[in-house]
């Protein structure tokens, strides 16, 4: 390079620059207070670890420093549901869409606790293990798909398809669903394996042949050990708070009629159009970042428990937002979906904007070279990266469409590096939000980290990469 090209403002650069007074460091707002663990003293969170999740302090921070009357609420990645029944607790209308099974199932489990008395599920923790020991034949079974093959113990395996067997038995819808979530609740503690990140780590004790490093997990309990401890945690939280105050801050509990919160099952790129322009007062979310985790794998477990075949688990790797190297361009299946909707000219607008940045089309000429040179840990990192943010230029465009006037978008997600080259995912992405109405109120970057504040504002350094939380207004 020469020594003009060097001082060339680059594309992301010019960018940096453009939106350099919109960044701002919120110590208000850790790393801790957003994610997932300032939720762990929460009952259902504590049940089941929703690690991807954002923190109900962030949702009822946003709502209620922006949101000046509870209205409709969005949120088109939801989880486990944060958003939702902390909008709902504050009085909002709620409406989630999210496409894993999994954050439906706890979703479901959720307000399933509304419909229990806590004296049947006291019943069943001490009789079930004397029912089960009785119980010979099981017919229903936790069918496995190629990456969870062997993943239990076999006493385990005998034992959660007795269970699933009993479970099956009970009539009361409600208190089936909450017992099969104890159960799901369980899966990994009781598995050889281990969430890490992009794939499952397994224990040196399974059958499995593992290569690199063998890994100890601990004691591994039986499910009767780890079932009954569950159970024991839904009482006394179940005991503690009238299950319909169980999520509330009791200081907000001036909401006597909850909103029922309603979910849709399915992809946000599908569901998105289908709503009417100007619906929502408020969109709060957090999408997958950009960052080569994959969802289908990480709770491959549950998704089995689910009863997801192979084919079904497959297909829902390739339906969820780009964020796997795995993951196959969407662009043909969404161009006939747009004509089929009959807004052929909205895919044409959301194609153009993204043609239209140029930092965008800097990243994708950078990683392609970067892949050329062989500097990138795998090759279909460009075809992640450059599909993430198309992907992403659709949801934004759609959210900004359906969000009213004067109403706000909130988005946490995390900026990634690849190569050495680091990726504005928060600059590209509010570039994509005003091209579509939103005015950049702020990004707000979480205080967190080895680099200190100047390292954080910075662009291009070696740096930790910025972790932010945007927060657009509709014009
Ligand atoms: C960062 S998590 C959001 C967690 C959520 N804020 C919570 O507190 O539980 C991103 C979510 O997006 C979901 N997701 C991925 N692709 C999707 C798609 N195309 N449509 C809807 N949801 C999707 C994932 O399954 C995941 O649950």
């Amino acid at each position: 390079m020469t020594k003009t090209a060097e001082l060339l403002p680059t594309q992301r650069q010019l960018l940096f620059d453009r939106m350099a007074d919109k960044l701002e460091i919120a110590y208000n707002l850790s790393r801790r207070v957003v994610s997932f663990q300032a939720n762990k003293d929460e009952p259902i969170y504590r049940w089941f670890k929703y690690k991807e999740g954002f923190s109900s302090a962030l949702v009822r921070y946003f709502l209620k420093e922006y949101g000046s009357m509870p209205g409709k609420l969005l949120d088109p990645f939801a989880g486990a549901g944060t958003t939702l029944f902390v909008g709902q607790e504050l009085g909002w209308e709620s409406y989630g869409i999210e496409l894993l099974p999994v954050g439906l199932f706890v979703i479901q489990a959720r307000e399933a606790l509304n419909h229990i008395d806590v004296e049947d599920l006291k019943t069943i923790a001490k009789n079930i293990w004397k029912d089960l020991s009785r119980m010979e034949e099981y017919d229903v079974h936790v069918k496995h798909i190629p990456i969870t093959k062997d993943v239990f113990p076999i006493e385990t395996e005998i034992s959660l398809n007795k269970f699933l067997t009993y479970c099956s038995k009970i009539k009361d819808e409600k208190l089936q669903t909450l017992l099969r979530f104890a159960a799901f609740s369980v899966l990994e503690e009781i598995s050889y394996t281990r969430k890490d990140g992009q794939y499952l780590r397994w224990d040196y004790r399974s059958k499995r042949d593992l290569s690199g490093k063998p890994f100890d997990k601990g004691k591994i309990p039986t499910l009767e050990e780890a079932l009954t401890n569950k159970l024991h945690q839904f009482i006394s939280d179940l005991s503690l708070n009238r299950p319909t105050n169980l999520f509330e801050n009791f200081s907000d509990a001036q909401n006597a009629n909850p909103k029922p919160v309603k979910y849709i099952s399915g992809s946000c790129l599908e569901e998105l159009p289908k709503f009417p322009d100007n619906y929502f007062d408020f969109i709060l979310t957090s999408p997958p970042y950009c960052n080569r985790y994959d969802y289908t794998r990480t709770y491959a477990l549950e998704l089995i428990f689910l009863g997801k075949d192979n084919d079904q688990v497959r297909n829902l790797r390739q339906s969820m937002l780009s964020c796997t190297v795995e993951n196959k361009d969407k662009l043909d299946r969404l161009r006939q979906f747009y004509s089929s909707i009959g807004r052929p000219d909205a895919f044409r607008e959301i194609i153009s904007a993204y043609d239209g940045s140029a930092a965008m089309r800097e990243i994708n000429e950078t990683l392609c070279q970067l892949n050329k040179l062989g500097k990138l840990n795998n090759s279909h990192i460009p075809r992640m990266v450059k599909n993430y943010f198309l992907e992403m230029c659709f949801v934004i465009y759609e959210m900004a469409r359906i969000t009213k006037s004067g109403g706000y978008c909130v988005m946490v997600n995390d900026n990634v590096r690849y190569g050495g080259e680091e990726i504005p995912i928060d600059l590209i992405l509010s570039e994509f939000a005003e091209n579509f109405g939103y005015n950049i109120d702020k990004i707000f970057i979480l205080p967190k980290g080895k680099g200190n504040s100047s390292q954080q504002m910075g662009n291009h350094g070696r740096s930790e990469v910025r972790k932010c939380v945007y927060l657009w207004q509709k014009k």
